[in-house]
């Protein structure tokens, strides 16, 4: 009894202690995150090797940099089957990144419905995985940096892949070259293109050298006349995988690496740590890449095996993991809308 009417006269300050408690607390860890946060954005300008020209400009990214942060805790602490990072891009925002990193626009021509042949329409003897790394098809995680010609990147890995497979050499070839060179068609430097124009910028040219020969720059430079005339390599055709089927994309990358475009520019894209990516993600296609195999994850999730140009830093050692067999044809982030391999 005395214990309750004690509880009772003392329920107002009780509870005015509560509430002061609870506001000192809360005050305390906003003004301790703020510290850590700008503890870690000090942390990650220094692994990133990022400086800013002043204060402004540091505080300006700092506050992006939270955002993405606060983004990628509160993602990480969810239930998914990828995880996200704190990678090179956390301090841009969406517009920024967009603009400096994708680079895959559609052709105003569109010659996507053209009528192409499917070599492998037949093809029936499809492994459950397939890594063209193990057998030596792909060469090195390469950087395309602040330059939107993904379209070049992409074709270039599935010709190393093709190359290799049909010569028994890869040999690493000029993404410089197409860059430079490629100026008859839609395609422009750093500029984002498509695909399908650096295979027939490929054709047209006789072949490519090699990245030794005519090393990436990161810009559009003048064609090196001199270099481009040593062909490392030729194709003599590309194909078409038939659109949004993921099942005859399958038949393909069994067959050989194959270049494919998605929508990349969503927050859950461009940090994407490890793991199984599953979304979200629309079929906005603005980024070329190129899928060098697939598997089963342990948990049964299919994914297909995605060669990214983002630098090793990214995803797992430059590579993504991008969930198959969707339940809309066009594939996650739209990966089977447009897809083609070259031929030699
Ligand atoms: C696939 O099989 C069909 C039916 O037998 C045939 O007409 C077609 O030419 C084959 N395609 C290829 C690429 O071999």
């Amino acid at each position: 009894m005395a214990f309750m009417a004690f509880m009772a006269s003392n329920k107002c300050s009780l509870l005015a202690l509560l509430v002061l408690s609870v506001y000192v607390s809360v005050t305390t860890s906003r003004v301790l995150n703020e510290v850590s946060m700008s503890d870690r954005h000090n942390q990650w300008m220094l692994e990133h090797g990022r400086a800013y020209k002043d204060v402004v400009e540091k505080q300006r990214h700092f506050e992006i940099y939270k955002k993405n942060i606060e983004f990628i805790d509160s993602f990480n602490n969810g239930d998914h089957k990828f995880k996200l990072g704190a990678n090179k891009f956390a301090d841009l925002t969406n517009e920024e990144f967009r603009a400096m990193y994708n680079g895959f626009r559609l052709s105003s021509t569109d010659d996507s419905k053209a009528k192409s042949s499917f070599k492998y329409e037949n093809f029936t003897d499809v492994a459950e995985f397939v890594d063209w790394r193990t057998k030596g098809a792909v060469t090195h995680v390469k950087n395309q940096q602040q330059c939107s010609c993904c379209w070049a990147f992409s074709a270039v890995a599935a010709m190393e892949g093709a190359i290799k497979l049909n010569t028994g050499n890869l040999i690493s070839l000029s993404e410089q070259e197409v860059v430079d060179c490629d100026i008859y068609g839609e395609d422009h430097g750093c500029n984002p293109s498509f695909t399908d124009g650096a295979f027939k910028f490929i054709i047209q040219n006789g072949g490519l050298t090699t990245e030794t020969n005519y090393p990436y720059m990161a810009t559009q430079g003048t064609c090196n006349m001199q270099k481009t005339a040593s062909h490392a390599a030729q194709i003599n055709g590309y194909e078409q995988v038939p659109a949004n089927n993921e099942a005859a994309l399958l038949m393909a990358v069994a067959n050989q690496p194959v270049s494919v475009t998605i929508e990349a520019s969503g927050s859950a894209f461009r940090f994407y740590s490890k793991g199984v990516f599953n979304g979200p993600c629309g079929t906005e296609l603005d980024h070329a890449v190129t899928i060098v195999g697939y598997g089963q994850d342990s948990d049964g999730t299919k994914y297909w095996l995605i060669k990214n140009s983002w630098g090793e830093s990214w995803g797992e050692d430059g590579y993504i993991r991008m969930e198959r067999d969707v339940e809309y044809a066009q594939g996650l982030c739209g990966i089977a809308m447009q897809a083609s391999y070259p031929t030699i």
